[in-house]
């Protein structure tokens, strides 16, 4: 049985809180995960978003994009994870969200403090001149899209394969990870660098970690304390009831 009463109590006690995001908690949203046989990457291949591709067939490349990456996301919304986090926010508990979707749905919750390790999806960045758009409809019916102001390519703003993290969104992260005494990991499977290292800098600084994930992850024997083997949904709407 999992003492979610516990589970709050540790929270309220901390003093500087952390969540580490992975796919898995937009799964209950629709969004899907990556690995595993329903997963992105095992049912489309990942040829498409690996950044040389990109450069070399920007049309063939954006057509998966949309088909993958944005038709999944049309009609999303925050789930029972997302909105509780948020409240955790509100209410001077979680410090930072630090995360590894693209989908935006932390703060569409309504978290203020969230660092997208891996980009975001909702806009698109001139890989010329770094003009930066809002995702829309009108983009994504263009192929290839363009920029207005110098017709260079249209990316989404998210990391490709072969790209390099957001430097700083990775710096605020590890600072983050340093300096907190309890770390929620919820919906990862640990495996993408340098990501995956957030949690152990979290763990080198003491912190206590707690797992939310229905499967084991690479975290789980290593350096979890807690292990709560549940959806992130259904978990976040337990803790809700002792908030
Ligand atoms: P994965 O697809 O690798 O892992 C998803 C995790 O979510 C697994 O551990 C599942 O068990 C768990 N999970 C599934 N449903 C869940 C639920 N309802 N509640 C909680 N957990 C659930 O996704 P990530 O770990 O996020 O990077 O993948 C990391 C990175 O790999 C992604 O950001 C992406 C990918 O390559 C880039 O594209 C750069």
């Amino acid at each position: 049985m999992i003492n979610y009463k516990e589970i709050v109590d540790i929270i309220k006690k901390s003093k500087y809180m952390i969540a580490f995001t992975g796919a898995g908690i937009s799964a209950e949203s629709g969004v899907p995960t990556f690995r595993g046989k329903e997963g992105v990457w095992e049912k489309h291949g990942s040829q498409f978003a690996e950044i040389d591709y990109f450069l070399k067939d920007q049309e063939d490349s954006w057509k998966s994009l949309k088909k993958v990456f944005y038709e999944p996301l049309k009609d999303t919304k925050p789930n029972m994870a997302h909105i509780v986090l948020a409240k955790l926010e509100r209410m001077g508990l979680l410090k930072a969200v630090i995360t590894q979707n693209i989908d935006g749905l932390h703060q569409e919750a309504g978290n203020k403090i969230v660092y997208e390790l891996h980009g975001t999806a909702k806009y698109a960045i001139c890989m010329k001149c770094k003009t930066k758009y809002r995702m829309t409809e009108d983009i994504l019916s263009l192929s290839p899209p363009k920029c207005e102001e110098c017709g260079g390519i249209l990316k989404p703003n998210f990391v490709f394969f072969g790209e390099t993290l957001p430097s700083i969104e990775l710096q605020n992260s590890m600072e983050d990870a340093s300096k907190s005494d309890l770390c929620l990991i919820v919906g990862t499977g640990g495996e993408v660098m340098p990501a995956a290292r957030i949690p152990y800098i979290a763990k080198q600084n003491k912190a206590k970690i707690i797992e939310i994930n229905p499967k084991p992850s690479n975290y789980t024997d290593d350096i979890v304390d807690i292990y709560v083997e549940e959806k992130a949904g259904i978990a976040f709407s337990e803790m809700d009831k002792y908030l």
